[in-house]
């Protein structure tokens, strides 16, 4: 296949059922399948996508596991704009997984300890075998902001001010989106079997160019995807349009 294999689709909605469908697929032929999960505007309608398809029958994630790229730090645990309150409300209260499969990163405690043991995780669980990936208007991937190096492991990292920016609105009023995370790195990500990267719309048209058809630099994290034997991205018009004038 070449890398990567574009998938574009003439909505929105067209582009996350597609994603929702490719996954269903991929679990129902591989039940015990490792999930490497992503939050975020773009999954919220490939999750609910997902939902319907586990309601319709035949879909288990019984034998599945997940491990999510990314969670803030600082949070009280159950904070709204946590992502594991994402998770459970879009995914996890719908779905057979059991509880204890569905991962997040730790963030209290000794977090470097905590990342080591997420890694430690994934490998014991045998890697993960499809990474979903959404994409930074900057080009991050994960929390992977550019200058992040493409050997990177789990570990906590500065939230740019664009990037905090950009999440402001998934926390109520008043609240201050936290100013670090703790995110796989790019040489975790870079270990998943196949990438599944899903880009929405006109703001992610530049990142999606600079990432796949610019040269592979850590000034632009997801650029670090051309190095992977077998990327997907699904994405809309909108988000292809420089991809496609090339
Ligand atoms: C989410 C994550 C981020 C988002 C990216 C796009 O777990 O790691 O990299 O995928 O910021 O976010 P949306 O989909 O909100 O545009």
């Amino acid at each position: 296949m070449t890398n990567p294999d574009f998938r574009i689709f003439p909505s929105a909605s067209a582009t996350t059922d597609a994603v929702a469908a490719h996954l269903a697929a991929r679990l129902a032929a591989q039940p015990a399948i490792r999930l490497g999960l992503a939050t975020g505007n773009t999954f919220v309608p490939v999750y609910a996508a997902l939902v319907e398809h586990y309601r319709a029958g035949g879909l288990s994630f019984a034998q599945a596991c997940s491990f999510n790229l990314d969670e803030y730090v600082g949070l009280p645990p159950g904070h709204v704009a946590s992502f594991r309150a994402y998770m459970q409300s879009h995914l996890f209260d719908h779905v057979d997984l059991p509880e204890g499969h569905g991962h997040l990163p730790a963030v209290e405690g000794d977090i470097e300890l905590a990342c080591r043991n997420y890694e430690a995780a994934i490998a014991a669980a045998g890697g993960i075998d499809l990474q979903l990936l959404g994409i930074g208007r900057n080009g991050h991937i994960g929390f992977n902001e550019p200058g992040s190096a493409f050997d990177s492991r789990t570990r906590q990292v500065d939230l740019t001010p664009s990037t905090q920016e950009a999440n402001k609105a998934d926390f109520p009023a008043g609240e201050t989106v936290p100013p670090t995370a703790v995110t796989m790195g790019i040489g975790t990500i870079l270990e998943a079997r196949e990438i599944v990267l899903v880009a929405i719309g006109a703001t992610k048209a530049e990142a999606l160019q600079t990432a796949f058809r610019g040269k592979q630099t850590p000034a632009c994290p997801a650029s670090a995807l051309q190095m992977h034997a077998k990327v997907l991205v699904f994405c809309d018009e909108a988000a292809a349009s420089l991809v496609r004038a090339d």
